[in-house]
């Protein structure tokens, strides 16, 4: 396809998820580089849906801590983040190890959140699976509070089950 995403930004969001989502389908369709699929659905996310901050958090294993794995950061769109989140720390850690959706109205209100940005105000994390386990998070902070809903999550995880198929 045309290295171009056709968005209405004046339209409301479940119309703007429902046109970008096979957009993002045709972007990866039939690309199997999972750094160059993840890259191009950071971007046309952040830049149809105008998100603060959009990317990934990869599992992977740390040799320097006896292959204890950690979620190291993948590709992103918006200012620098942290590298490196724990099992169980902040709220990506939390969707890997609880292997669900979070939806953080308020990241200071979240015991644990790690402020990569003081902007950060709100926050969605979504895990996608490989043989049962948590393989990366998809990350997505706005600066205003409470702007994620159970929308962003309905269209959201339709975006974690084609990343489902190429990880
Ligand atoms: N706030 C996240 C850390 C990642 S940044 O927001 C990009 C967390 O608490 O896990």
């Amino acid at each position: 396809m045309a290295e171009q995403l056709i968005i209405d930004t004046s339209a409301n969001k479940a119309t703007k998820y429902q046109t970008l989502i096979p957009q993002i389908e045709a972007l990866t369709h039939g690309e199997a580089d999972v750094v160059a699929n993840l890259s191009n659905i950071a971007a046309a996310l952040r830049q149809s849906m105008n998100f603060f901050w959009v990317g990934f958090y990869i599992v992977k294993n740390n040799a320097a801590l006896a292959d204890r794995q950690e979620l190291v950061l993948g590709p992103f769109q918006g200012p620098i983040a942290c590298t490196r989140i724990g099992f169980g720390k902040g709220v990506c850690g939390a969707c890997w190890k609880e292997k669900k959706v979070m939806l953080v109205p308020d990241v200071e209100a979240f015991p644990g959140h790690i402020a990569c940005s003081s902007d950060s105000k709100s926050e969605i994390v979504l895990p996608a699976f490989k043989n049962n386990e948590v393989a990366l998070v998809l990350d997505v902070d706005s600066d205003q509070l409470n702007d994620f809903d159970s929308t962003d999550e309905k269209y959201l995880l339709q975006v974690m089950r084609m990343i489902e198929q190429f990880i």
